[in-house]
């Protein structure tokens, strides 16, 4: 065998190569490269003779600036001259259910357009149902052995991101679904997917029903209406809730929100209860150190709420029923409770409520949780697979960082005094709850500080958790007992 290495540096020729392929065989040649795996494209143009297409391979991303792609044509294509004659084109990325659309732009003598939803574009047809579109001007050619480089300058593109692509492997169409999920995610990073996954990516607060994403005006305005308790705690009491990298900030002074979310877009209008305590903390991960409140449970009214908000947010949430708020201002009296499997775990009680004039929300710090995802296996053997805080902006604390970064339209407060219970539960009265319920009902109340109930209207979009992102731990925590 000869040893030679075939030039493909001078990509110039003007002379096609010799068949004879330096000794490599031709048939050995295309079937080593077909262990390289490819996309697939269709190139379309809109000829003088009409529309042309066909099924390129040999794609690929070029330059950035100018922006160039190249597909490598044969001599032997009677397609291509069409497609150079109009000197732009459309470059339709197949998706994965497209193995058949591709057969047919390659078939000879075939309507290759017949039957596919064709769509008209800027620089040519293209495929309705493709991955990606990329409208091109022919910006250069180069003569490369038995093929030419055609080089497209990009003028417009455009992505679906939902979309799979086709993949060309070993001579047969495939699909990337057999990477692991994670992998097939990372391919479209900006869509969320969350279980069950095998039908498509998840709407909820960043998309709606068409897989288009909300813009802010379109998120309307949300509700709230929260009581709030604050209560000086004891300070070896409280360090015990706080998972590894977290230390007490300030007074340990404990705020204690339970309310009502209402009118969210994400929901179709619809809301649910809430309640949660606060503990200040200072946080201190691998890379930065965040001053704010930390939440070591929070429970909610609604399914969607808890699943999405623990997969998504990180936040630790448990589900509850919630009566509305007994609120008489007259009397200057709120009360308020929170039950689950028909146990009331929670009650509060305000009174001398009066308003506050010209009340503006609080601006609070910022809130930090923990996120656990423990690992499938028998007890619990092996750890979690995610074990690290989650921090946001706008998130949903009740108010005070929310309202305090979007001042409210209607904000009302009427500030008090109050006292709050959590009601000791057995294992029979909640199974699997009942010791983060008697965590908190073990803590002692040293004093009340101050009690007050609000109503807010904020813009819908500042409780999706969209602002909600990861904080890397000092130390890996995925096996670690709390
Ligand atoms: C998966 C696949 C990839 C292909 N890739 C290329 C390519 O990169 N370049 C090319 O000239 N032809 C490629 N072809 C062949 C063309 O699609 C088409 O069959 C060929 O151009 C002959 O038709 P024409 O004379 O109408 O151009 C490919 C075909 C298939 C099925």
């Amino acid at each position: 065998m000869r040893t030679e290495p075939v030039s493909v540096i001078d990509m110039n020729h003007t002379e096609p190569y010799s068949t004879d392929m330096n000794s490599v065989d031709a048939a050995h040649f295309r079937s080593v490269l077909s262990s390289y795996p490819t996309g697939v494209v269709v190139v379309c143009a809109d000829s003088p003779r009409g529309p042309v297409g066909m099924s390129c391979n040999s794609f690929t991303a070029v330059s950035l600036s100018p922006p160039l792609i190249a597909v490598c044509a044969a001599d032997t294509s009677t397609t291509w001259p069409g497609i150079r004659e109009a000197g732009r084109f459309c470059v339709s990325v197949l998706a994965s259910d497209s193995a058949e659309i591709c057969a047919q732009f390659a078939r000879k003598g075939a309507d290759r357009f017949a039957g596919v939803d064709v769509r008209p574009r800027s620089h040519g047809p293209a495929i309705g149902n493709a991955a990606a579109w990329l409208d091109c001007e022919l910006y250069d050619e180069i003569r490369a052995g038995d093929h030419t480089i055609a080089l497209g300058r990009v003028v417009a593109l455009e992505r679906r991101e939902e979309a799979a692509p086709l993949v060309f492997w070993a001579s047969k169409y495939g699909t990337v679904a057999s990477l692991p999920v994670e992998e097939l995610m990372m391919t479209t990073p900006s869509t969320r997917y969350r279980m069950p996954v095998g039908f498509g990516p998840a709407p909820g607060p960043r998309q709606k029903a068409d897989g288009t994403e909300w813009t802010a005006e379109q998120t309307g305005t949300m509700r709230q209406e929260f009581v709030t308790l604050d209560f000086l705690g004891r300070a070896e009491q409280l360090e015990r809730l706080l998972p590894p990298g977290f230390r007490l900030r300030g007074e340990p002074v404990v705020s204690v929100q339970l309310g009502f979310f209402r009118d969210l877009y994400w929901l179709a209008g619809r809301g649910y209860g809430v309640l949660h305590p606060l503990i200040p903390v200072t946080y201190e991960g691998r890379t930065e150190t965040i001053e704010g409140n930390y939440m070591p449970v929070i429970w909610e009214g609604l399914a969607d709420a808890v699943v999405t908000g623990r997969d998504e947010l990180g936040f630790p949430k448990l589900a509850a029923d919630f009566a509305d708020l007994d609120v008489d201002l007259e009397h200057g009296s709120v009360t308020g409770t929170a039950s689950w499997l028909g146990f009331e775990f929670f009650s509060a009680a305000l009174a001398g409520l009066t308003e506050v004039r010209d009340a503006r929300p609080p601006a609070g710090a910022p809130m930090i949780t923990f996120k656990y995802v423990p690992r499938t296996g028998r007890h619990g053997a092996g750890g979690a697979d995610i074990a690290h805080v989650t921090t946001g902006a706008a998130a949903a604390n009740g108010g005070g960082q929310a309202a305090g970064k979007n001042p409210a339209g209607g904000y009302r407060r009427w500030e008090g005094a109050g006292e709050l219970t959590w009601h000791h539960a057995k294992f029979e009265q909640l199974p699997t709850t009942f010791h983060v319920v008697n965590g908190l009902a073990d803590l002692d109340v040293v004093e009340y500080r101050g009690a007050a109930y609000f109503q807010a209207a904020l813009p819908g979009h500042v409780i999706s958790g969209d602002g909600q992102r990861i904080v890397e731990p000092a130390e890996d925590l995925r096996h670690a007992a709390f």
